[in-house]
């Protein structure tokens, strides 16, 4: 068994938690979000001190909750890629010095494996091959789940994230920052067949359409014209309708490539990860397309669907299991593929 600690502070969430192997022993989720709230999105600069304000306060809360001192912390985690450079540098940061302090290993952690992870610590018999379909604020991905460390792609975005998305309809409905949870609780009161929108086709150049990747752009574009269109014709635009129409939009899309790609690789299990994970929409959507095929869907309980350190420390209790950790020369990356992650390790033997 082993027991990590993990320190997760690629955007806005400065998160600490202890993890032994899949099961949760604390976790800690300081959220900025009223902080960046006023300016309508994530201000690097501002990420970056608040992080540093708050992460010894983070460490000793996660310690004293699991009720565990240094002596039975095996190893040391943090996320090292991608994210903000500004804002991840103190995770790791505090990890390594952490690491060298006390004399443990240390691993640095790819956020979207760590998103990958969070279906782990809820369903502790999981184990690959299976689907992930990875829905979050920067990415939107099918990725075939191979073994650990071992991902191939096998759909994607061509331009906005599935979160993205969210948050750039909920601006211009003006519901504030972030969009995802006020489009999904105003999409509860109004009419999802309000509205019909482009669900994002990707076509293909030898003609017809690519059957995994998916395009937001357009959508949100559409609804830009929608409302610019209702604004003109002098009605109060029914924000809660359009919310609605466009999350059933986006759910559609989502479970429709997430299935057609399960069953041509003959994947008997989904499962969902990221910011996204929690939409109410998405969850109906998938679960009762799933039922429909006889495959089976796995959401994170919601806060595991936002970021938070408790899957960063599965993912690199399962790493550490399998004999890699990281150098102390290890830097941060702003973008790092997925298909990269064993480029972050060392193996012990
Ligand atoms: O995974 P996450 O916490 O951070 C990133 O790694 O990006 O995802 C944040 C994204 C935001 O775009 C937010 O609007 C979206 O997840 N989100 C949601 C919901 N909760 C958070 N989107 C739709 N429905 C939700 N309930
Ligand atoms: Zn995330």
């Amino acid at each position: 068994m082993t027991t990590v600690l993990a320190i997760e502070t690629s955007c806005d969430e400065t998160a600490v938690a202890i993890v032994n192997n899949r099961k949760v022993c604390s976790s800690i989720v300081a959220s900025q979000i009223p902080v960046h709230q006023q300016y309508g999105g994530v201000v690097p600069e501002v990420a970056s001190r608040q992080h540093l304000e708050t992460i010894n306060v983070a460490i000793a809360q996660a310690l004293e909750q699991a009720q565990l001192d240094w002596g039975q912390i095996d190893a040391i985690a943090a996320t090292c890629a991608p994210g903000l450079v500004g804002a991840l540098l103190v995770g790791l940061t505090a990890a390594k010095t952490l690491a060298m302090v006390h004399n443990k290993p240390f691993l640095g952690v790819h956020h979207l494996e760590g998103h990958i992870y969070a279906t782990y610590l809820s369903e502790s018999s999981l184990n690959p091959p299976f689907l992930s379909l990875l829905v979050s604020g920067g990415h939107t991905s099918l990725i075939f789940v191979k073994d650990c460390g071992i991902y191939e792609t096998l759909g994607q975005t061509r331009d906005d994230a599935a979160g993205e998305a969210f948050d750039k309809v909920a601006r211009l409905l003006k519901l504030g920052y972030p969009g995802g949870p006020v489009i999904d609780k105003l999409a509860q009161q109004g009419n999802s067949q309000a509205f019909a929108l482009p669900e994002g086709k990707v076509s293909l150049p030898g003609g017809g359409f690519h059957r995994y990747d998916a395009s937001f752009s357009g959508l949100k574009t559409a609804v830009l014209r929608l409302v610019q269109q209702l604004e003109k014709d002098g009605g109060q635009v029914p924000v809660a309708d359009v919310a609605a129409s466009f999350q059933e939009t986006v759910a559609r899309s989502l479970t429709k490539r997430a299935i057609a790609c399960a069953l041509d690789y003959g994947l008997d299990t989904i499962a969902i990860g990221g910011g996204v994970a929690a939409n109410s929409g998405l969850r109906k959507n998938l679960q009762a397309a799933a039922i429909q095929h006889n495959l089976r869907v796995l959401f994170p309980p919601l806060k595991f669907c936002t970021d938070n350190a408790a899957m960063i420390g599965c993912a690199a209790a399962d790493h550490l299991s399998h004999g890699h950790t990281s150098p102390l020369t290890l830097g941060v990356e702003s973008r790092l593929a997925l298909t990269q992650v064993m480029k972050l390790y060392h193996s012990l033997e």
